[in-house]
């Protein structure tokens, strides 16, 4: 009954809340009384610009209501995450969590009574998954058999996305150069590579030729990215990133469509111009959070009266 990784889901699951995420962006009023009276708890414990606004929204326009909580300014900085949670899950419909590290998000999963969602940690984002998978179906008008190259660090981000790709049939090669160690999930990668679907190469410029869609993501983690201790490590990982910025003379022989997780460092992992050229969906692909996160709430609903 959670979303902690995709892992979780099945893949009917997965394909129902993309479908469902596409209905409700074409057909909102459909869905206005759907979570009336239902609360959401949504805990941040790093930054989030996307994943707050999408998800609380979400709830205002289908007739519930969002609790932002600072995990700082909460007593989930003192106490015990497990009877914190047992608490919130008993004024609240949903929990949405923002947190460091994933075994805490899966503490969560176990003290709560109602759903729980990842909200992005440091190994998975799967609402950012579902949402692209949203968006991809949405503009090419199906999933299987496209190619999808995602270029920079191997990240929660990157996770998600190989097992969301390899669930609906499109081919993912990574090209990552850089391992975030706290990102490695060794299963997910067996899991991946069995479907044949899962390649891996440091060959970017043959890697996009013949893509359907290029994905970047920042090449540092949100929560180091402002950190003076993390300034000479982060340094060095732009130098060793720089020659696998999305640019325009990686993108000369490609028609690829272009996506982005955001926040956008423009000029870091891709030149600032790509962000805005037509073959750019970034903004489309954020817009899509919002139709995404009613997907996945119904989902979760839904699962609950099963
Ligand atoms: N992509 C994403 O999760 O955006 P935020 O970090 O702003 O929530």
């Amino acid at each position: 009954m959670h979303l902690l990784t995709l892992e979780d889901w099945t893949t009917s699951q997965i394909e129902e809340t993309i479908a469902r995420s596409l209905d409700i962006k074409k057909n909102p009023s459909k869905y206005r009384a759907k979570l009336t009276d239902e609360s959401l708890a949504m805990i941040f414990q790093k930054t989030s610009t996307r994943t707050r606004v999408s998800f609380e929204v979400a709830m205002t326009q289908m007739g519930g209501h969002a609790v932002f909580l600072d995990w700082r300014a909460t007593n989930f900085a003192l106490a015990d995450i497990r009877d914190e949670t047992k608490y919130l899950s008993r004024n609240t419909d949903f929990i949405m969590a923002r947190l460091l590290r994933h075994s805490d998000v899966q503490i969560m999963g176990e003290a709560s009574r109602v759903p729980v969602i990842n909200g992005c940690c440091e190994k998975y984002h799967p609402c950012q998954a579902i949402s692209d998978l949203v968006t991809i179906k949405e503009k090419k008008g199906t999933l299987e058999g496209l190619k999808l190259v995602y270029v920079g660090v191997h990240n929660n981000v990157c996770n998600s996305l190989i097992e969301g790709c390899t669930r609906v049939g499109i081919e993912i090669t990574t090209v990552t150069p850089r391992v975030n160690e706290w990102a490695v999930d060794k299963g997910l990668l067996t899991r991946a590579k069995r479907t044949g679907l899962y390649k891996t190469t440091l060959d970017a410029e043959r890697a996009v030729q013949d893509s359907d869609i290029v994905y970047t993501d920042t090449w540092v983690d949100m929560e180091f990215f402002l950190d003076p201790k993390f300034k000479e490590e982060k340094e060095k990982q732009i130098r060793q990133m720089k020659p696998y910025q999305i640019s325009r003379e990686l993108l000369k022989n490609s028609d690829a469509w272009i996506m982005h997780d955001m926040p956008i460092h423009r000029g870091y992992e891709i030149e600032a111009d790509i962000v805005d050229s037509p073959n750019s969906i970034i903004f489309d692909q954020s817009e899509n959070r919002l139709h995404s996160a009613k997907g996945i709430l119904i989902e979760l609903a839904e699962m609950l009266k099963t």
